[in-house]
């Protein structure tokens, strides 16, 4: 049944409606009573700083084991004493592991750590950058298409089968891919070329990091919409979704000049707290079951993704990044992992 919303996809990808949701929008906390993730078991990647590092945390506070996937350990035991330092909780219910997702061996050896764990229930992938210059990783791809989507696209498939086995009870597992209102705002020049990942490894003409930023996002989003047909939401439910503008993160870290007063002066006027963009990200992989499958989810409700998605060219689009992006990376076998999850027994 296709999902209704209580606002256009356009009004809701306006300049108007982010500000309005900025202003006067506080999702609530997820409560402990409604959350059902008692003795559950949840990664989230990134969690050394910021957002990841409060979804993490109210993840514990929910009554969740949670495993830190961190590039820099040293940062992740830190977040992790600074996690315990505020909780009565055992030691080792919050661990630290290794996890460099620019890197498809790093992501390898965390998957095999991962077939390891007893349960597991959840994955957020958070884990992201914002590139203020253009730069190229040794996959040949711009670095924040890198990241924020091949990367997170890679880990999440290759997660599916663990958390198919490894989830408890009937309950499905729940994949959260952190997106971003930016998608809505992607010029998607790229989506003219004939093979749309290929335009990715080129220098733009003009580079523009707000638009590749929310392009990086927007291609998480695309993608997801076209997993979600081929994997039962009984078994994991797919989701993807937006903290809204949050301060106090490092995501900023390589602003400078212009831009970084120009992005501190919208912080002071517009953000909200990193604790209150998780709640959002909380909610999604707790508050709404099945229905939640291949959608998007901000300020703690289901809401349309761009206005693109929902068009024929966009349904088009996800068709083909998703054909591509299973070649890009059939290194890993994901067309089979696929195929596998995709029965429900
Ligand atoms: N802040 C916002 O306003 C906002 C708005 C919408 C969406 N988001 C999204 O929210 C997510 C979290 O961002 P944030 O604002 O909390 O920024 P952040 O503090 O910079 O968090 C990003 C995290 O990703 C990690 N990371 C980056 N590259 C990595 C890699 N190659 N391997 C493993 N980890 C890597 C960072 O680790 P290091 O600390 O080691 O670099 C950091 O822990 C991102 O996906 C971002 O796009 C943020």
């Amino acid at each position: 049944m296709a999902t209704t919303f209580d606002i256009s996809p356009e009004k809701r990808a306006g300049q108007l409606h982010y500000y309005y949701r900025q202003l006067f929008v506080t999702p609530q906390p997820v409560l402990r009573r409604n959350a059902g993730l008692s003795g559950k078991t949840a990664i989230v990647t990134g969690s050394n700083s910021g957002i990841g590092l409060e979804i993490a945390g109210q993840l514990v506070d929910l009554g969740c084991s949670v495993i830190l996937a961190v590039r820099d350990e040293s940062r992740g035991e830190k977040a992790r004493q600074e996690l315990n330092s505020t909780r009565n909780i055992p030691p080792d219910i919050v661990q630290v592991w290794k996890l460099d997702i620019s890197s498809y061996d790093s992501i390898s050896t965390f998957i095999s750590r991962v077939k390891g764990l007893e349960n597991l229930d959840i994955a957020i992938l958070n884990a992201g950058v914002y590139k203020f210059t253009e730069s190229f990783s040794s996959t040949g791809y711009e670095e924040s298409v890198q990241i924020n989507y091949l990367s997170n696209i890679l880990l999440m498939i290759l997660l599916l089968p663990i958390i198919k086995e490894k989830r408890i009870g009937s309950a499905p597992g729940q994949i959260c891919l952190v997106s971003s209102d930016a998608a809505a705002w992607s010029k998607f020049e790229e989506r003219s070329s004939s093979h749309l990942l290929s335009a990715f490894t080129t220098k733009m003409a003009n580079w523009n990091m707000a638009d590749r930023y929310a392009t990086s996002k927007l291609l998480g989003q695309l993608f997801i919409t076209e997993l979600a047909k081929h994997v039962p939401p009984s078994v994991v439910t797919l989701t993807a979704a937006n903290p809204g503008f949050c301060n106090g993160s490092g995501l900023g870290r390589e602003f400078h000049g212009i831009i970084y007063l120009i992005v501190m002066i919208q912080f002071f006027f517009l953000s909200r707290t990193c604790a209150v963009g998780a709640r959002t990200i909380v909610h999604a992989v707790s508050s709404f079951g099945e229905q939640a499958h291949g959608q998007y989810i901000e300020d703690a409700k289901i809401q349309p993704m761009p206005p693109i998605i929902y068009k024929p060219e966009g349904l088009r689009l996800a068709k083909q990044l998703y054909e591509e992006t299973l070649d890009e990376l059939s290194f890993a076998g994901l067309r089979d992992i696929i195929n596998q999850v995709s029965k429900t027994k």
